[in-house]
């Protein structure tokens, strides 16, 4: 399986981040649980002390036709062709980037977009989880706007056991990917490792496991030290 999109042989003249006269671009991902949507709230209060202007956005989602695929694909009982899955994704992501996200980063560099879920979600749920090769994943974004990278990607490591308890104390009605088989989580997770480890220059891992007060310091000495903000 291949992570690097090797098919892809121009992947860095096609895969880019957004110049430095525009704003900062930070995504977040992990397996259910992983703590994604407190930190994104943490980390917002703490920019916006600083004086940036902070958007956050959730994938899918963020935009009305967005909201609707979100809907149709989560209430969903049957499982779909995992390339359907990705299709609904990847059109959702494409209006996000046009409506909201470039619009808004657009020569502003004070401005920072805080993105619950971006396409690493897609290589590893329609990817690496379902068995896939994700080549033709990374295919599905080479044209603008998909082919937009963000600055710095948080992945919020757990393991499966801690995500499974962390669901259970939730207590929530489970939802389509939710209701999966434990061996699904276990590849999940395992593909995010795999993704983390071939683009180490974009994807910072964190070991999530521990306290909020723990990983909230390191996702902010990340970020400083990568000269992000
Ligand atoms: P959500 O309730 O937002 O989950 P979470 O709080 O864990 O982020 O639902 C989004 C679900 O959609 C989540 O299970 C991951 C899945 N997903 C994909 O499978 N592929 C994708 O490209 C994206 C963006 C999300």
């Amino acid at each position: 399986m291949t992570f690097l999109a090797a098919d892809l042989h121009n992947f860095h003249d096609v895969f880019r981040p957004l110049p430095a006269t525009d704003g900062r671009f930070i995504s977040f991902e992990g397996i259910e649980g992983s703590g994604k949507t407190t930190q994104i709230r943490r980390l917002e209060a703490s920019l916006k002390a600083q004086g940036l202007e902070v958007l956050c956005l959730r994938e899918p989602g963020g935009t009305p036709f967005g909201e609707q695929l979100r809907q149709a694909i989560l209430t969903q009982g049957e499982p779909l062709d995992p390339m359907a899955e990705a299709g609904l994704f990847v059109a959702s992501r494409a209006q996000l980037l046009k409506e909201k996200i470039l619009p808004f980063l657009h020569g502003q560099p004070r401005h920072v977009v805080l993105l619950d879920r971006y396409l690493d979600s897609t290589l590893a749920y329609q990817g690496h989880a379902r068995g896939r090769p994700v080549a033709p994943l990374w295919a599905m974004h080479q044209f603008a706007p998909l082919n937009t990278l963000p600055h710095t990607t948080f992945f919020l490591d757990i393991d499966v056991e801690t995500s499974l308890a962390r669901q259970a104390a939730r207590g929530n009605q489970k939802d389509y990917f939710e209701a999966r088989q434990r061996d699904f989580h276990q590849r999940l997770a395992e593909g995010y490792r795999a993704l983390a480890k071939a683009h180490s220059e974009r994807i910072v891992t964190v070991d999530a496991r521990r306290a909020e007060d723990l990983v909230f310091a390191d996702l902010s000495a990340a970020l400083r030290a990568r000269g992000v903000l």
